[in-house]
């Protein structure tokens, strides 16, 4: 690429530049000069140019939706004149960066299907097809729809190897979760079907805020214990959980029994329960010696559900901790987008409580 090009964030005196070159880059779907107008002052997006000699050559728009992992390419061109030279791919890239700085973990994009040239630039840098939309464009074309995962995970940082399994019902990412970890520690644990429903029935809290209910902390530690692991629980309050989420007396009335029962069973096996939150400290210390453990998040960061959801953390390192999700966020999601995925330390704490009482909990697991 030629050295006098250089990248730069977009300034309010780009915006003639802009619409020229959107005019002369693409018949339809154009950006307005409004449009333009109103990216160059929106904090929720990456929008960066290149120059050439002070003329404006190219552009990338990456929009950054609040409450999502997810960075979007919105829109990118290059001058004719300087095409084929690799500033698409400067651009993209640097685009990739900005989005990672907002803590993005995702790149999407919609692309013509007849436009090859941009396809095989992004399939070159690593986006793959996964899925399209008909009728995409105001000349009635289709799209393709690209993702990349633009954090990786490193793994020279300390990890285990846990297998992912997908939930198949709506209520069982804890049985889910806890099978992916007992399997992780000890490879003969059936990720089956048959034991997640048996683990539901071992560990529910048969009401919680909508639908059935999900899974107690302790009925996970105390199935867990069942299968012959060790578990230890750590609950930030001492009440009856998820309780405040449900309306009826008589639903709270069974949780709380529920959650007694729950209390006295874990005595019974010596399953210790610790009455406080678990640090970022903690939760590394325990999978750096060997436990696996299953924490409780809110799935209002992931996709504005607000529902109490259970993931196993799988891995961490100075920037993240790395979650493997029973629970798809969409069904096209590929496998390997639901492990180890990143989520920032300091989104973490958010994420990992729930509900109006700031419940965080956890469960580590560990080989007997
Ligand atoms: C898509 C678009 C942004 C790509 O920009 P670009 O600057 O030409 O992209 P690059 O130069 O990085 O890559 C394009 C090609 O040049 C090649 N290339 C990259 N660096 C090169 C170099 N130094 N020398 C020669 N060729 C090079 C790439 O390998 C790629 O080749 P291929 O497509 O033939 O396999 C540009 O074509 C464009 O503005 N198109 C119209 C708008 C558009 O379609 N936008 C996308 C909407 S989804």
């Amino acid at each position: 690429m030629s050295h006098a090009i250089q990248v730069r964030p977009v300034q309010s005196k780009d915006l003639d530049a802009l619409e020229a070159l959107e005019k002369t880059t693409f018949e339809s779907d154009r950006l307005s000069r409004r449009s333009f107008r109103r990216w160059i002052s929106n904090d929720h997006r990456a929008f960066l140019v290149a120059t050439q000699n002070e003329k404006l050559v190219g552009y990338i728009l990456i929009i950054l939706h609040r409450g999502t992992r997810l960075a979007r390419l919105y829109s990118i061109a290059v001058d004719s004149n300087v095409r084929g030279q690799g500033l698409g791919a400067t651009l993209i890239r640097a685009g990739e960066q900005a989005a990672l700085d907002a803590s993005r973990i995702d790149m999407r994009l919609e692309v013509r299907q007849d436009n090859s040239s941009a396809i095989r630039l992004y399939e070159q840098l690593g986006y793959h097809l996964f899925g399209q939309y008909h009728d995409y464009y105001e000349d009635h074309a289709d799209a393709f729809r690209y993702q990349k995962r633009i954090r990786q995970f490193d793994p020279s940082h300390w990890q285990r190897q846990v297998p992912w399994y997908r939930q198949s019902t709506d209520f069982t990412c804890g049985p889910a979760s806890l099978m992916m970890a007992m399997h992780g520690l000890r490879s003969d644990v059936l990720l089956d079907r048959s034991q997640e429903l048996q683990i539901w029935r071992e560990a529910t809290t048969i009401f919680m805020t909508s639908g059935h209910g999900g899974c107690h902390p302790i009925g996970l530690a105390l199935a867990a214990h069942k299968r012959g692991f060790q578990a230890e629980v750590w609950i930030n309050n001492n009440g009856p959980l998820f309780i405040d989420g449900v309306r009826s007396e008589k639903k709270k009335h069974v949780m709380t029994l529920v959650h007694n029962d729950f209390v006295g069973q874990a005595e019974e096996n010596n399953i210790s329960i610790l009455h406080q939150d678990i640090t970022q400290a903690e939760l590394s210390e325990a999978l750096k010696s060997g436990g696996i453990p299953l924490v409780l998040i809110s799935t209002s960061q992931l996709d504005g559900r607000r529902a109490p959801h259970w993931v196993v953390v799988t891995a961490v390192d100075d920037d993240f901790f790395y979650l493997h999700d029973p629970d798809p966020t969409d069904n096209t999601q590929a496998d390997f987008d639901c492990q180890y995925i990143p989520i920032g330390r300091s989104d973490f704490d958010r994420m990992a409580r729930f509900g109006r009482d700031r419940l965080r909990t956890a469960v580590v697991i560990r080989k007997a």
